[in-house]
């Protein structure tokens, strides 16, 4: 069998839907079997229709997150919470401050941390993560340099939640939003690509012709250190969810067999890769 499966959609919007649907479905069955739903949560503009989503479901369809529990995938070095860029802030700001997660559920690593501390503060997010059971979701965002996380080059399939440098197209991504490059942080604890794969469930999400080149690198390219998005072509459970011109690269689509394109209804076409 090959995987991931690619599921290409008329639009952010409509994937979202599913993939709400998909991670609804799971906080649902583990509540009427009293257990937790642990969800592994990204940052990026990609992720944010999702979240207005989960809220809409929370708000309107009676979605409760009491029994999530959530880890973030990252962090910027150097940001408190407070720090209007920090992720903890934009994770409160696009949904925890809109649900009814308990506060003592949200996990995101810490960015302002002595230096003789971080070793033990990643080692303790690892072990939080497993005493929490594993990942049951991860959703994922790709970076400019296709990493996940902010597994930039040079990061090992194995590896585990550390500090990293961040590289110089990552932090050229960012700049707008910090409001130049100078301001962005050079370092970011994340979780590692080993960390990652062993979710039980992975959604990466990828939207506009700008992410084209990098979904097609990291579903059709060597698997490598280089490119950590790749490491996923082995996860057994991993889907790509993109919309058609994040998909424009890649070489079955959008019409010919086996990919299809997809209208609404039906919602998508999952094929595998
Ligand atoms: C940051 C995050 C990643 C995210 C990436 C893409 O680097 N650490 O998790 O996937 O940004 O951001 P965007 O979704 O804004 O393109």
């Amino acid at each position: 069998m090959s995987f991931p499966s690619i599921c290409v959609f008329d639009s952010a919007e409509v994937a979202v839907r599913e993939l709400a649907g998909e991670i609804s479905e799971l906080i649902r069955s583990r509540a009427a079997q009293g257990r937790m739903a642990v969800l592994g949560l990204a940052t990026g503009n990609t992720p944010l229709p999702l979240y207005q989503e989960l809220v809409r479901l929370h708000r309107h369809h009676g979605l409760s997150f009491a029994n999530v529990v959530s880890f973030n995938l990252d962090e910027y070095m150097g940001l408190a919470r407070e720090h209007p860029q920090s992720y903890w802030a934009f994770m409160h700001r696009h949904l925890f401050d809109h649900i009814d997660m308990p506060e003592s559920h949200i996990h995101l690593p810490s960015g302002i941390l002595p230096e003789a501390d971080i070793a033990a503060h990643c080692a303790e997010y690892e072990a939080r993560i497993r005493d929490a059971g594993g990942l049951d979701f991860q959703v994922l965002g790709i970076g400019g340099t296709g990493h996940i996380g902010f597994n930039e080059p040079g990061s090992p399939k194995d590896s585990r939640t550390r500090r990293v440098l961040l590289d110089e197209l990552t932090r050229r991504d960012a700049s707008t939003a910090f409001g130049g490059i100078d301001q962005v942080p050079t370092q970011a604890i994340t979780m590692g690509c080993g960390t990652i794969l062993e979710a039980r469930r992975i959604v990466l999400l990828a939207w506009g012709p700008r992410k084209a080149a990098i979904v097609h690198t990291a579903l059709r390219g060597p698997l490598t250190e280089q490119v950590s998005a790749s490491f996923l072509q082995e996860h057994p459970n991993t889907s790509f969810f993109l919309d058609r011109d994040a998909a424009s690269s890649l070489e079955c689509l959008p019409s010919a067999t086996p990919c299809r394109s997809v209208t609404t209804p039906p919602r998508r076409a999952c094929v595998p890769g």
